[in-house]
């Protein structure tokens, strides 16, 4: 495997499983403030992190690569609001679509076409993932003075927040493996 490329994939696996942590890390927060439908919302995130992770391990893998895995850092724990918190997570998909772009780009440019044929599955996803934060959503505004009334509203309708959008957010109709209640 291409060295530059299996360096740049496995940095992009260890930022998927940060986002995995940093994810969880938003959950436990909204949990705490018993914003459970935002809890949700991010325990299913860090779970479709953690499955963006495992499938660049699994490439660099099945590759013939050698999978680096390197210290998380320890996330965030706190925001000043919970609107705050979410736009902290957009913030944060943006940065890691900037950083699929580049892997993408360095595919190409190395000549590594099967690499640059796997990470359109990621483009796409990154696509999908900023669609899907409610940060992008104009309602979401309605809340960004975290109002206690609002927030109770939004938190109880997480899952219908995003039905005008193209791609049905799958984890409307899926409970997350992790969580018994929504
Ligand atoms: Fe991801």
């Amino acid at each position: 495997m291409n060295p530059k490329v299996e360096k740049a994939l496995n940095e992009q696996m260890h930022a998927e499983f940060f986002s995995f942590y940093l994810y969880l890390s938003v959950a436990a927060y909204f949990t705490a403030l018993h914003l459970d439908g935002f809890a949700h919302w991010m325990r299913i995130q860090a779970q479709e992190e953690l499955a963006h992770a495992m499938k660049l391990f699994d490439y660099i893998n099945e590759r013939g690569g050698m999978v680096e895995l390197m210290a998380l850092e320890a996330p965030q724990r706190e925001w000043p609001s919970p609107s705050a918190a979410i736009e902290a997570v957009l913030e944060h998909e943006k940065f890691i679509t900037g950083k699929i772009n580049e892997l993408a780009s360095l595919a190409f440019s190395e000549n590594d076409f099967t690499t640059f044929n796997f990470l359109q599955w990621f483009i796409e996803e990154q696509d999908y993932q900023e669609a899907i934060c409610p940060g992008e959503e104009p309602d979401c505004h309605r809340f960004t003075n975290d109002t206690e009334d609002a927030l109770v509203y939004f938190d109880g309708n997480v899952p219908t927040m995003f039905l005008r959008l193209r791609h049905q957010p799958p984890w409307y109709w899926t409970p997350c493996a992790w969580t018994r209640s929504w």
